[in-house]
């Protein structure tokens, strides 16, 4: 080749280089890091304490009561936070859900302070618990909660549930959520179990990645997109004795192999906040914890946003852990050990203790300017200083049908069958039925915590045009057909008696039964099986002889083994949301074929907690690994089978991809969907390795006698675990893939290089 065509393909190369996204996106961190070092070179030190510190609105709010919907900012307060105390966020509800228009007067009240009346205008980040869609925000679209969300094993509808989530969020001028949960639900008595995408870190991960994706698409400063946040993190999910926020011990390998990852996933995904756990690991609170919260998370996970710490969870290393012997002190334990933001949340102890810990030297400016530069590119990106106001064109499209189909799907989807003798489902639209039990005829229950108010338990400000269980049930198949009575409430017999007659004059009896709607340390329970007055109650409605459908509404899989026998079909709700009601109709009566498959194990009892992905020990000798259903189950209105399972190769090097591919057939007469899930062994390694972990999944739909092929690729990620020496090791040596009832084996091979 001549010189002059060869240096002519150079400049065509360096061209191109230069014009390609990498480098694009290089120019904008630049700027933004460009921007942020600019701002904080001119900031006090009293701003920029200010901008670490978050306080609740309402700390900001004219005293108190609890009247509904009476909510007003004090002004004056409000003034004082952000002008005086420079406070860089505020964060929660007052009380109950706010309407769209409200929210947008309250945020412009806080940006205008922020924005006209501060020496640099730097905009206030507020942030909610947006936990299953805009639930402080009147009439949002209200999905099925993150349990839910997992059992539908269906990233498509995770990732719309993160728009539309995010969309209505912001529509509210709120561009901060407090989600997703990034914690793995491996302790079924916790009262924060559904809030997580069940116990299995594959799962959690695959759809947690797939709500951030659909929660800030490629660009939070999208109008309709918002800012996610990872909580809690890490290992607060564990606590030993199943009571929220007390300790857990999980030691380091343990927590990379099950707690850690679903972060690093959400991390990898984009999550630009991280929210600290409010319990402790092996003694250390969460805020006080260096090794995860700086080596760990910083240093091997990369992250680069910044960490908020949960409410009062820095006065509480004082208060409560005693690690810190004077609230000063726990201050500077938790910004050294890298929390960048304080939800105070009440007051502005810790920006006066903070002001001091830096004056008299005791926490460097680095650290200071550190956090704050984290938290000043986390409201650039946010395109808050462009404009920190909500944006009104947004309300037109709030709630919209489609957004309510989307939640109708979700909620039909995430329904688990888990019982089905005889065939007695789905029902036909002429039986006659008796309805009854204390999830039957309430919202609430359907949504639980987070809704409306923090513990959602306040029914009377439910949607009205919303239907619970029996009102769906009837709108299906008409009043005459449908009685509703209720029987029991959670803890008392009301009218039992006489609902045992009417079911003696119904076809079927349709028994709703769960717990009522709580979230955090209020739903602590201490005995994992239902209560006696639901199981009495249910042995009382079997026992007038007709059949009876168990429809279970719960934050966690209450233990119900002594009725099973009892009951003809079992139906596993959990919390389905806003749309639950007619989500289960829909499947009760055939206009839905269910799908759902368990994202947890459920217990047959109470002690009998051995989860899915167990140790060979737990299934030897004199332990049984005898759950009441799997992780993974769910059955369905038609049938399914399996054939063909290939892999590429018997043998393969940790550096090559092992393809999967199965045939599936829908074997019934009704259409349906399928959960196609790949499981792998590890036979023998210098670690126990779990009996089976899932390592792939799949939802296809399948019309009567139709046949798909599923593929699957698995590399050195999936045959990789926690070795001796805590890291992640792959070991050469004999795995079994497992798909439906089929299996293969293949051999990992030392790598040739
Ligand atoms: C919860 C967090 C929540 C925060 C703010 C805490 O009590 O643990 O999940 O984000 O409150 O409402």
């Amino acid at each position: 080749m001549n010189q002059l065509l060869k240096v002519f393909i150079m400049l065509i190369v360096i061209a191109l280089t230069i014009g390609l996204k990498p480098a694009e996106s290089n120019v904008e961190t630049q700027t933004t890091d460009q921007r942020v070092k600019d701002l904080v070179s001119k900031m006090t030190l009293e701003e920029k304490v200010g901008q670490m510190t978050q306080v609740t609105i309402q700390a900001v709010s004219k005293v108190q009561g609890t009247g509904k919907q009476q909510h007003q900012i004090d002004l004056a307060k409000l003034e004082e936070a952000i002008i005086k105390y420079n406070v860089g966020s505020i964060l929660n509800v007052y009380d109950v859900a706010h309407s769209i228009e409200y929210w947008h007067q309250v945020i412009t009240e806080i940006q205008d302070i922020a924005k006209k009346k501060t020496r640099l205008g730097i905009p206030v980040i507020y942030g909610i618990d947006a936990i299953h869609g805009a639930n402080y925000t009147k009439g949002s679209t209200l999905f099925p909660q993150a349990i839910n969300m997992a059992a539908a094993w269906n990233k498509d509808l995770a990732e719309k549930c993160g728009s539309i989530t995010s969309y209505e969020t912001r529509a509210s001028g709120i561009p901060w959520n407090f989600y997703p949960v990034m914690d793995i639900g491996r302790q079924p008595l916790w009262s924060r179990l559904w809030e997580t995408f069940g116990e299995d870190v594959y799962l959690a991960s695959q759809i947690g990645s797939s709500y951030i994706k659909g929660a800030q698409g490629n660009d939070i400063s999208d109008a309709a997109k918002v800012a996610t946040c990872l909580k809690h993190y890490v290992g607060y999910s564990f606590p030993i004795n199943g009571r929220d926020r007390t300790p857990a011990w999980i030691s380091e390998r343990m927590m990379r192999e099950y707690f850690l990852p679903t972060f690093e996933a959400g991390v990898a995904a984009g999550a630009p906040t991280v929210m600290v756990n409010s319990s402790e690991v092996d003694g250390i609170p969460g805020h006080a914890n260096y090794h995860l919260l700086t080596e760990v998370l910083r240093n091997e996970l990369n992250f680069k946003g910044f960490v908020v710490s949960d409410w009062e969870d820095i006065a509480r290393l004082h208060t409560r852990d005693r690690v810190a012997s004077t609230p000063k002190e726990a201050v500077k334990i938790a910004v050294m050990a890298g929390v960048d933001m304080s939800m105070v949340p009440y007051n502005f102890s810790f920006y006066d203790l903070l002001l001091e810990l830096v004056k008299e030297g005791s926490v460097p400016m680095w650290r200071i300017d550190e956090a704050v530069s984290r938290i000043l590119t986390v409201k650039m990106q946010l395109g808050l200083f462009e404009n920190p106001y909500p944006n009104k064109e947004l309300i037109n499209n709030f709630a919209k049908s489609e957004f309510t189909e989307a939640n109708l799907t979700a909620a039909r989807e995430s329904i688990i069958l888990s019982k089905n003798e005889d065939n007695i489902l789905p029902l036909s639209k002429e039986s006659k039925v008796l309805i009854t039990g204390p999830t039957a005829n309430q919202l609430s229950p359907l949504n639980g915590g987070w809704t409306i108010t923090w513990q959602g338990n306040d029914e009377s400000l439910y949607p009205q045009e919303k239907h619970t269980i029996a009102e769906a049930i009837q709108n299906k198949i008409g009043v005459k057909n449908a009685l509703y009575s209720q029987g029991c409430s959670f803890t008392e017999e009301i009218n039992v008696k006489e609902t045992i007659e009417a079911a003696k004059n119904a076809d079927v009896v349709i028994l709703c039964l769960g717990e009522p709607p709580y979230c955090e340390s209020p739903g602590n329970i201490d005995n994992l099986t239902l209560n006696n007055v639901q199981l009495n109650f249910a042995q009382k409605i079997a026992a007038a002889g007709k059949p009876v459908i168990l429809v279970m509404i719960e934050g966690r899989p209450r233990v119900i083994s002594s009725i099973v026998p009892d009951m003809k079909g079992i139906i596993l709700g959990f919390l389905p949301g806003m749309e639950g009601g007619d989500a289960l109709a829909d499947v009760i009566f055939g206009d839905f074929n269910p799908s759902g498959k368990l994202p947890v194990t459920y217990p047959r009892n109470a002690n009998g907690i051995t989860l899915y992905d167990y140790k060979p020990i737990e299934n030897f000798d004199v332990n049984t690994y005898n759950p009441q259903w799997p992780f993974g189950y769910g059955l369905s209105y038609t049938t399914f089978s399996y054939s063909n399972l290939k892999i590429s190769s018997k043998e393969i090097t940790e550096n090559e991809t092992l393809k999967v591919s199965v045939d599936v057939k829908n074997t019934g007469e009704t259409s349906g969907q399928e959960v196609v899930q790949l499981y792998l062994c590890d036979l023998y390694g210098s670690v126990t390795r779990p009996d089976r972990q899932l390592k792939g999944f799949e939802k296809i739909s399948l019309n009567p006698g139709e046949i798909k092929t599923v593929t699957f690729a698995l590399n050195k990620d999936h045959f990789s675990f926690i070795g001796i020496d805590n890291k992640r090791i792959t070991e050469p040596g004999d795995f079994v893939v497992m798909v439906g009832d089929k299996k293969e084996k293949f051999t990992l091979t030392e790598s040739k290089n």
